[in-house]
């Protein structure tokens, strides 16, 4: 085995939330009409908990279909890619990432691993549990915002960059291109990308899944006002939202919300904010897109991204896609 040292954790998020762009997202997003929040503030400790209880919901298909596809794919991952790094981005857990790590260590050719997330709390378990799993592999992971870090990420060796989960979708679509961009951009001709998506599917199946029956998606969405409660001194009343989620079908998205059932005037003073909500009015809290194969090919390919293999589940659920980073034009 080669000698790796001690897990490293680079944290390049500030820890003051609203010093790392809470404030800034909140007078944007709550500041105008109609209003959102970014989803990356979900994820504080409980909300990360809360996404947790999420994938083991039965009606939240998409991490068992992910992590099928991945037990009967990951060592032609391994082999195709050709990888000594592993980047995840919006790691989590890593919980699935472990049967890629088994398949890239059974071959000998996995040097290091790179988890990437914003909730700090759940990254540090992670290092330490994989550190101790894959005791021959380097952990460095990093803390940090995935639309704003790319250029963190170490270089050298080939790299496959992990982004599981479905978690593009969760991105509006211009942010995506910026991202995918952006992620081109910080790879080398020959590096790759293993990208999971959820496909459009029925409706009934689609809101099952994001309005479960024990309501653990709700507090996980609703959770998004507590952060800003506990963050910014705000005085949001939860008890007065309900839970709005619907399918979006032209733009093929899920669509979060939380619904003020009652006229509110809400003082956020950590944003120097003061807004009213009207009975009714929506605050959009996340949106969750699903993907057909040709759309993801085409935005892969967009910025420079050649699609080598698509994997589907036995039900067409959800896809994972290998795509290698081309030599662009004006390389060759
Ligand atoms: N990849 C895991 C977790 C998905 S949940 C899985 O497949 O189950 C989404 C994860 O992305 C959370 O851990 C959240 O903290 C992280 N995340 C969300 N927005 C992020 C951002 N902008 N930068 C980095 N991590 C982010
Ligand atoms: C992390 N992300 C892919 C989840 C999703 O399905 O969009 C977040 C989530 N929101 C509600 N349920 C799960």
């Amino acid at each position: 085995m080669r000698s790796v040292r001690e897990p490293v954790v680079e944290v390049l998020l500030d820890s003051d939330w609203a010093a790392s762009g809470l404030v800034q997202d909140v007078r944007r997003g709550l500041g105008a009409v109609p209003r959102s929040l970014p989803p990356k503030w979900l994820y504080d400790d409980r909300g990360s908990a809360l996404f947790d209880e999420i994938t083991r919901l039965p009606e939240y298909y998409p991490t068992e279909r992910e992590r099928t596809i991945l037990r009967d794919h990951a060592a032609d991952i391994a082999r195709t890619s050709g990888a000594t790094t592993i980047v995840e981005l919006g790691s989590g857990t890593s919980d699935k990432t472990r049967t890629l790590l088994d398949a890239f260590t059974a071959t000998g050719q996995l040097r290091t691993f790179v988890p990437v997330d914003v909730s700090e709390a759940t990254l540090r378990e992670a290092t330490a549990q994989i550190s101790t799993r894959y005791p021959g592999v380097q952990v460095e992971a990093l803390v940090g915002d995935f639309t704003l870090h790319l250029g963190h990420l170490p270089r050298g060796g080939r790299r496959m960059v992990a982004f599981l989960g479905g978690t593009i979708g969760n991105l509006y679509v211009e942010e995506r291109a910026a991202f995918l961009g952006a992620l081109a951009d910080s790879l080398e001709p020959g590096d790759s990308l293993l990208l999971g998506t959820d496909l459009v599917k029925s409706a009934d199946r689609l809101i099952a899944a994001y309005d479960d029956s024990h309501g653990v998606t709700a507090e996980f969405v609703a959770n998004s006002l507590r952060v800003v409660n506990r963050e910014l001194g705000a005085d949001f009343n939860l008890g007065a939202f309900s839970y709005v989620p619907f399918w979006d079908p032209h733009e093929e998205r899920m669509d979060l919300r939380l619904r003020a059932e009652m006229p509110q005037h809400v003082s956020i003073p950590g944003a120097s904010l003061e807004i009213d909500l009207a009975a009714g009015e929506e605050i959009r809290i996340e949106i969750s897109s699903k993907f057909r194969p040709e759309g993801i090919r085409s935005e892969l390919a967009a910025v420079g991204f050649r699609v080598v293999e698509t994997w589907t589940d036995d039900a067409d659920d959800y896809a994972l896609t290998l795509a290698i980073r081309e030599h662009l034009p004006h390389q060759r």
